[in-house]
């Protein structure tokens, strides 16, 4: 299979939207706008003045980041975070590549809960790690009794996304919690994903595992700075670990990329001192969408929402075909671009068959009116939504 965000760019290739009906692009989770423009005054500052913005630095990144991010999420999650519990990395995806390389190897499982975000799958396939999946209740979340019957001598981690890709789904600190026990005691380490933690809807702190004295023995934290200072093309996020773990991941990180990227390190460090204002109302027009995606599922005909949250929408389609029919019919009449479930669950899973992710981080409330009234005239065409 082609990794998903190609396969979507090939669909898009083949597609020329009518003029009245302009693509409406729910196939990929990044921001679209820049940076606010105090953030992009400080690259550029960063990029004139700061010679050293402009060498290698230091492979865990710069010691002020790691400081300010170490203090920020102190300050937001409980618990203690020290600087030298902090490394800055090439973004989440990097962030994940070396934690894997410092637990498994050919031959080594890793719990997987799906429908999974497809990279981390990707990751491990090339790395000769055996993904072992855990299929999600239908309330999305992962059972930990499930994943405990999963757990063999060769398993060496469980990896949690939350707020998640593609579901949308927050998991409950209780949950998050019981996760956290079974790493315990010589158990996999557990790997939580939070790239989506800024636009959870719940008050601080989502989970207690930072509270644990010990909480770096078996927890690894993943971060990324990609969504919330909108900083994608500046590959900056964050792998939050013990220093012993650290220390090999700083190998991988060594021979892959030598150092993070220095402009974007600079530049999550500006907006980690700046921006909290701005992403609290990031955070509020991001809420606000979601719930405009929820109320649009609620009247459209024969759909189900199945999660919503951080950027996606996750649903049942109505109709009989398997997911990539609907996705590429609906690309092909109603110029929306989405993903099918099939793209995040294992080959022939038979309720990702029937799920369409949608990513709404960048749709206005027009755009989101427009694409429920597409939706309901692709429902309508196919006989109001009947399976
Ligand atoms: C769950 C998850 N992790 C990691 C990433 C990648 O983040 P980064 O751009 O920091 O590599 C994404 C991006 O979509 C994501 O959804």
């Amino acid at each position: 299979m082609a990794p998903p965000v190609m396969a979507a760019r090939a669909w898009l290739a083949d597609h020329v939207p009518r003029p009245d009906r302009p693509l409406l692009n729910m196939s990929q989770a990044a921001p679209t706008a820049p940076p606010p423009e105090g953030l992009r005054r400080a690259i550029a500052a960063a990029a004139l003045d700061d010679v050293s913005a402009h060498l290698y630095g230091p492979v865990l990144g710069l010691p002020a980041l790691r400081a300010a991010l170490a203090a920020q999420w102190a300050a937001d999650y409980g618990g203690t975070i020290r600087a030298d519990q902090v490394a800055i990395t090439a973004g989440c995806n990097q962030a994940f590549c070396a934690a894997i390389a410092t637990l498994a190897g050919p031959g080594d499982q890793v719990i997987l809960p799906y429908p999974w975000y497809f990279n981390h799958k990707m990751w491990l396939d090339m790395a000769g790690v055996e993904a072992v999946p855990l299929a999600c209740g239908p309330d999305l979340l992962p059972d930990p009794d499930r994943a405990a019957a999963l757990i063999t001598d060769r398993t060496r981690a469980i990896v949690l996304v939350t707020p998640n890709n593609p579901c949308g789904v927050e998991y409950p600190a209780a949950l998050v919690r019981a996760f956290s026990a079974l790493a315990r005691d010589g158990g996999p380490a557990l790997i939580l994903d939070e790239t989506y933690r800024n636009f959870d809807a719940r008050p601080l702190p989502p989970h207690d595992l930072f509270d644990h004295p010990d909480w770096d023995a078996r927890h690894i934290h993943l971060y990324s700075f990609s969504k919330a200072f909108r900083l994608t093309g500046h590959r900056v996020g964050a792998l939050i670990a013990s220093p012993a773990r650290l220390a090999e991941a700083e190998k991988f990180l060594d021979t892959v990329t030598i150092c993070p990227n220095q402009l974007g390190q600079r530049a999550a460090l500006w907006g980690l001192q700046n921006l909290r204002q701005w992403l609290a109302g990031e955070r509020a027009e991001i809420l606000a969408r979601r719930d405009a995606m929820a109320a649009g599922f609620a009247e459209l005909p024969g759909w189900r929402l199945l999660g919503c949250g951080a950027y996606f929408a996750y649903a049942a389609h109505p109709f009989g075909g398997d997911a990539e029919t609907v996705a590429r019919a609906l690309l092909a009449e109603q110029s929306v671009l989405t993903l099918p479930g099939t793209m995040f669950a294992p080959e022939g899973d038979a309720p990702a068959r029937r799920q369409i992710r949608f990513a709404f981080a960048n749709a206005d409330r027009a755009g989101i009116a427009a694409l429920f009234d597409r939706l309901a005239a692709f429902t309508a065409a196919r006989g109001g939504g009947q399976p």
